[in-house]
């Protein structure tokens, strides 16, 4: 045999997964059963599976009984599910993403309970809870099966039912991650009848996006249904949530990309800045409070390059406005003419480049309801975009 010679193997490994996300409401009431068949489906013969449940704070202060109708909810399927111990509650909120103390208790609770790739955790909470839950379990034993129960439109929408999850390090969002399906999204219509009114709409500025990139039919009933919205119509919230949910979902079984090895994702439409703002703001602007400046600034600037008519960029601001939603804040104004200052907004843009890796790219529009990507932005249109939406926020 002669030494020295080169070898190469290469391999082309297609893998498919799916998972299901229902719809449903009274998710824990005893005689709602999607819980218990969701599990079973994990089987190919009957047992008891082990399960451990993680709630946000905020879902449990309104409502507090919520351990103990998971506890009777467990007992009254005693074939299916098998509750390892009391819920663990954890504090709601960015602030669950930035203390790596809260991916560890939940590491020790798997470790603890025993949780294997053929248990369960169950994380009901929004969209920062999930993503820390997620990450949590996406990194124990490679990987432990996740049952997301999304409670704020956001993650009901969007960010709960994907294949992401992070925490945040370093000062920066999204930082630490998989990407790892879950193994089922169960979203519960009544969770959402507790949140407050900034998170019933800002949540909704995801669905706009989703809209203006890939359905001009649906962008047009938002803009029919704002005054329904705004004053809290369940019917079509929950319209609005199924939409964009099946929306996302579509681009992320047939886009090609579901775990973004290349440079763009086409679904951050408006992200880049939304992401600065949030930390800018030190997390007192929501996801999708900062999500409908992003929108509002890209779209501008969109229209101040040619590439979106007025009568279109007016639609955008109008059904933000019309919605309550933000179009400006202050951190957007400051250090702007220092692009390379972490505290100018203008820094996200290069963060936002690291972020994916490769070639900046940025999704805009050319029209409603369709999306277009450029690998560059002119700064000088991006600060008159500022102005000009100073000037109407
Ligand atoms: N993984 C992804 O693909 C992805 C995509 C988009 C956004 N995200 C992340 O999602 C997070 C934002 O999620 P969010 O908008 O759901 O907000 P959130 O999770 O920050 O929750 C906002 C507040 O609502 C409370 N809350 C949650 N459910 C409630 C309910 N039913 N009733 C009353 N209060 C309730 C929470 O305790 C919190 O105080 C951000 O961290 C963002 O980065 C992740
Ligand atoms: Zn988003």
């Amino acid at each position: 045999m002669q030494s020295g010679t080169e070898r190469h193997i290469k391999q082309d490994v297609r893998v498919s997964f799916q998972y299901p996300v229902s719809f449903t409401s009274d998710l824990f009431h005893p005689d709602n059963s999607v819980l218990r068949d969701t599990v079973a489906l994990g089987h190919e013969r009957a047992w008891a599976s082990k399960l451990f449940a993680v709630i946000d704070g905020g879902v449990a202060k309104h409502r507090p009984d919520l351990g103990a109708q998971i506890e009777s909810y467990c007992r009254r399927f005693p074939d299916a599910l098998q509750l390892v111990s009391p819920p663990l509650v954890v504090v709601g909120g960015e602030g669950v993403k930035n203390d790596p103390a809260y991916v560890a208790a939940v590491h020790d609770a798997i470790n603890e309970f025993r949780i294997d790739r053929h248990s369960y955790v169950i994380a009901v909470g929004g969209g920062a809870v999930l993503d820390m839950v997620g990450y949590a379990t996406g990194t124990a034993h490679r990987g432990v099966r996740l049952i997301r129960v999304p409670t704020t439109v956001l993650s009901q929408n969007d960010s709960g039912i994907g294949v992401k999850n992070s925490v945040n390090a370093y000062g920066k969002k999204n930082f630490l991650g998989t990407f790892a399906p879950p193994f089922a999204v169960l979203n519960d219509a009544t969770f959402l009848t507790t949140l407050d009114d900034r998170d019933w709409r800002s949540g909704i500025s995801e669905a706009i996006k989703v809209a203006l990139l890939k359905d001009p039919e649906f962008f047009g009933f938002i803009e029919q249904h704002a005054t329904a919205l705004v004053s809290r119509d369940m019917p079509t919230m929950e319209w609005l949530v199924y939409r964009c949910a099946e929306l996302h979902l579509e681009h992320i079984a047939t886009s090609g990309d579901p775990f973004e090895m290349g440079s763009s994702r086409p679904l951050d439409f408006g992200h880049w800045s939304a992401h600065k703002l949030e930390q800018l703001s030190g997390y007192a602007l929501r996801h999708g409070e900062a999500v409908s400046i992003g929108l509002a600034l890209d779209s501008t600037y969109a229209h101040r390059v040619g590439m979106l008519s007025a009568r279109e960029w007016q639609r955008v601001i109008n059904v933000l406005l019309a919605l309550d939603l933000p179009i400006f804040t202050s951190e957007l104004e400051q250090h702007l003419n220092a692009p390379n200052d972490s505290r100018s907004v203008l820094s996200g843009l290069a963060e936002f480049r690291e972020h994916l890796g490769g070639e900046l790219t940025i999704m805009l529009l050319n029209g409603i309801g369709s999306g277009i990507e450029v690998h560059e932005m002119d700064l000088e249109h991006v600060r008159a975009s500022v102005d000009i939406l100073k000037r109407y926020g």
